[in-house]
């Protein structure tokens, strides 16, 4: 375990009497890449808000690389690239220009951020139209002009709010491996999207906000764990013949809590990892077991299963 670099203690917002964040306590530590779920309103973007200091908390607290965004708005700003959901740029400034802007503003001398911004403009493709104004873009094109704008600085921490939004596929993958490559860095991460697969992808914890409250916050493998019952393991075996006997045989093995039967395929539900077990049992009933797998939890499960609380 790293340092935490994210805390918030009982961080809440209410927006005319409304809670939109409520009493929420998280802990990320530094080098992390934490995934932010949760439905449209449940209070993500309002969270980022708190941590950078843009608005302030109704009560609670917060600290981000130790320092408390409220009172020490430019500290944290240092601290971390912010790309929100909205990116904005000088729009009759072009894309370098703005990029030496937000070098200028961090104090990263000229020539070197020459340099740097040069090489960032190709790292995400737009060389080409670098010396075009901003208000000639695509959204795409603002989003990834956004993720240079992070990197230019150098931060310690990214939040980013749904950064592939509008992005097409191709242009996806560019912008995981670039956000990717940023935790290799160490850089920590908040990484807020709608699009499970992608988090799943780049996140080895998430954090899942319902209506204000935090439903959910760990490890996808134990979240998925704890989604398919608490403790169960969900394996599949895959026979030549489905012959209904076998759902027999399976049932009758130590540990073994539920069995389905889908065409071949037999899905297993069991208080443990019982592969070896189940593969004896298929192969002494005299069926040819095709093959066998631990289920991966899908981050989609998961977050149907929480998002649904509070
Ligand atoms: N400035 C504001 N004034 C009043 N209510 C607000 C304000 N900003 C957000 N809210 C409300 O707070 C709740 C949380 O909004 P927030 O933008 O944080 O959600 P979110 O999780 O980022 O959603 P999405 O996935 O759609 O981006 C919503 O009900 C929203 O209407
Ligand atoms: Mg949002």
């Amino acid at each position: 375990m790293g340092q935490p670099v994210v805390e918030t203690t009982d961080l809440t917002k209410v927006y005319d009497g409304f809670t939109a964040v409520d009493k929420l306590n998280l802990r990320i530590d530094e080098g992390e890449m934490f995934g932010f779920l949760g439905a449209n309103g449940a209070g993500k973007t309002t969270t980022l808000l708190m941590l950078l200091g843009l608005t302030e908390p109704t009560s609670g607290s917060v600290r981000v690389g130790g320092k408390d965004p409220t009172r020490e708005p430019i500290d944290v700003k240092r601290l971390v690239g912010y790309l929100p959901e909205r990116v904005g740029f000088y729009e009759d400034m072009t894309a370098r220009q703005n990029l030496f802007y937000t070098a200028e503003l961090n104090r990263i001398r000229r020539a070197e951020a020459a340099e740097r911004i040069g090489s960032l403009l190709g790292t995400v493709g737009l060389s080409e139209v670098a010396d075009h104004p901003v208000n000639t873009f695509s959204r795409g094109m603002k989003q990834r002009l956004g993720i240079a704008d992070i990197w230019i600085k150098e931060p310690r921490l990214a939040f980013l709010d749904e950064p592939t939004t509008g992005i097409d596929p191709n242009g996806v993958d560019d912008i995981l491996k670039l956000i990717s490559d940023m935790g290799k860095k160490g850089i920590t991460i908040i990484f807020c999207s709608h699009l499970l697969p992608q988090v799943q992808k780049l996140c080895s914890r998430v954090g899942i906000l319902a209506k204000g409250h935090l439903v959910a916050d760990g490890a996808i493998d134990r979240l998925g764990r704890e989604a398919a019952g608490a403790g169960r393991y969900r394996m599949e075996a895959e026979v030549d013949a489905a012959q209904p006997a076998i759902v027999d045989v399976i049932r009758r093995v130590e540990g073994v809590r539920d069995v389905e039967m889908t065409g071949n395929v037999l899905g297993i539900t069991a208080d443990k990892d019982l592969r070896g077990q189940i593969s004896r049992a298929i192969i002494d009933s005299g069926a040819l077991l095709v093959g066998m797998r631990v289920e991966e939890y899908s981050l989609e499960r998961i977050y149907k299963r929480y998002s649904k609380e509070a």
